[in-house]
């Protein structure tokens, strides 16, 4: 695996959160988006190579403590990163900014990955803006509907391997040496770069004081890697006062960095055959697990595992408060929940969880939790739509 060295001791005394800051009330697309804003910290790109949506800028919602959520998760000082809000509805496109950008510096004419769906669209609709092709491998019949619509409306060659991510994954990478293609997965240095700003914009969007912990969901692993990275930077150019804690949280069926940490291993052995209704984290080989152990081990980090059912509940908790997200997300709440009452979590503590895609990546989740018709799980918080007679008298009880 490489890594982006960054010449830091040139930023030392001339970069400072001030200078991020000045630029929130600019004009320009590169000051705008979230991830640009922070470019001193993103390998330099000259500004005609840079590909952007304005991604980032995404909104960090308080959560009052008396609330619903705020209760079920047992955390008196909660805020929400609602990641979904950027371009594409995903995190990636954090990544895919500066992954493209990259991309097209290198005069590549094609990019590949393999995907579970959201980085397949975010490549997707960064490629076709720098006129690019694109190739995604995405594991047929398991990935969210939104996300296999929007690699097809965005135009990319779209490969439905009968296989599973990992399958996918293995084959990406063979075709991509082998055809001379720019891989766009996150085991490009490059795409790290650009992931590191949700942890730029959410220190900022918090004034610069650091929260106590950050919980993010476990897939491939690259996102707390790259949070991880760009931390450490900003604590060596002083800009960083202290190291927030990573929790990771994994779906219980795709676990392999949690049995890691549980077996105090620094070694993440791949699991055979991942499992999840969260699809978007149903990976067995994660790509970034030598990277995420160290994440944890320098954060003072800890990994958690949820169950579908808990993480369904989850949701239905964040969709109510009105914010929303897909499963995958919703594993952060589910986690937080489980390590506050370990009190591993303390409830004073102050907690970000990144909401890392957009409710509507799968309204099949969404729509068959409502209406219990997820087989296996209980639905305590289902809201069904009720039927009704188009009558004044039957919408009158309807709604009763
Ligand atoms: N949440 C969502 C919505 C995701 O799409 C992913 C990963 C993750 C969490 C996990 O993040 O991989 O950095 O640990 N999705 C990848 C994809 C694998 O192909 O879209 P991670």
């Amino acid at each position: 695996m490489l890594e982006v060295r960054h010449d830091l001791a040139r930023w030392v005394g001339r970069l400072s959160a001030a200078a991020f800051d000045a630029r929130l009330s600019s004009k320009r697309a590169v000051d705008r988006s979230g991830v640009w804003r922070f470019r001193e910290l993103i390998p330099p790109v000259e500004e005609r190579f840079i590909v952007t949506r304005g991604e980032g800028a995404t909104t960090l919602y308080p959560i009052d403590a008396d609330s619903a959520l705020a209760r079920f998760a047992g955390a008196h000082h909660l805020w929400l990163k609602h990641e979904g809000e950027n371009p594409t509805g995903s995190f990636k496109d954090r990544g895919m900014t500066s992954g493209v950008s990259t991309a097209k510096r290198l005069g590549m004419a094609t990019v590949a990955c393999a995907s579970t769906g959201n980085t397949s669209a975010s490549m997707a609709s960064y490629a076709a803006i720098a006129g690019m092709r694109a190739i995604v491998f995405i594991p047929e019949g398991n990935i969210a509907f939104g996300k296999l619509s929007q690699a097809l409306a965005y135009g990319a060659r779209t490969v439905q391997i009968a296989g599973d991510f990992d399958a996918a994954m293995r084959l990406v990478e063979e075709v991509s040496v082998r055809e001379g293609i720019y891989l766009l997965n996150s085991l490009n240095p490059f795409r790290l770069e650009g992931q590191k700003a949700i942890g730029f914009e959410l220190l900022q969007d918090l004034d610069w004081e650091p929260p106590d912990w950050i919980v993010v969901p476990g897939g491939n692993l690259g996102n707390n890697s790259a949070i991880y990275k760009g931390f450490s930077e900003l604590h060596c150019l002083g800009i960083l006062k202290r190291m927030p804690r990573l929790a990771v949280i994994q779906a219980s069926g795709a676990n392999p960095l949690y049995r890691a940490f549980r077996a105090g291993a620094s070694v993440v052995t791949p699991i055979e055959k991942a499992e999840t209704i969260a699809t978007a984290i149903k990976i067995g080989n994660p790509v970034s697990a030598a990277k995420s152990v160290r994440a944890i081990k320098e954060t003072r980090g800890v990994v958690e595992e949820v169950t579908d059912q808990e993480t369904m509940d989850a949701k239905a908790m964040i969709d109510a408060a009105g914010v929303g997200a897909e499963p995958a997300s919703c594993v952060t709440i589910a986690g937080l929940k489980k390590l506050t009452a370990a009190g591993t979590i303390k409830p004073e503590e102050r907690v970000v969880c990144i909401l890392t895609g957009h409710v509507l990546k799968d309204p099949d989740a969404t729509a068959k939790y409502h209406r219990s018709e997820l087989t296996g799980f209980t639905t305590p918080h289902a809201n069904a739509p009720v039927r009704c007679e188009a009558t004044l008298d039957a919408v009158m009880r309807a709604i009763c």
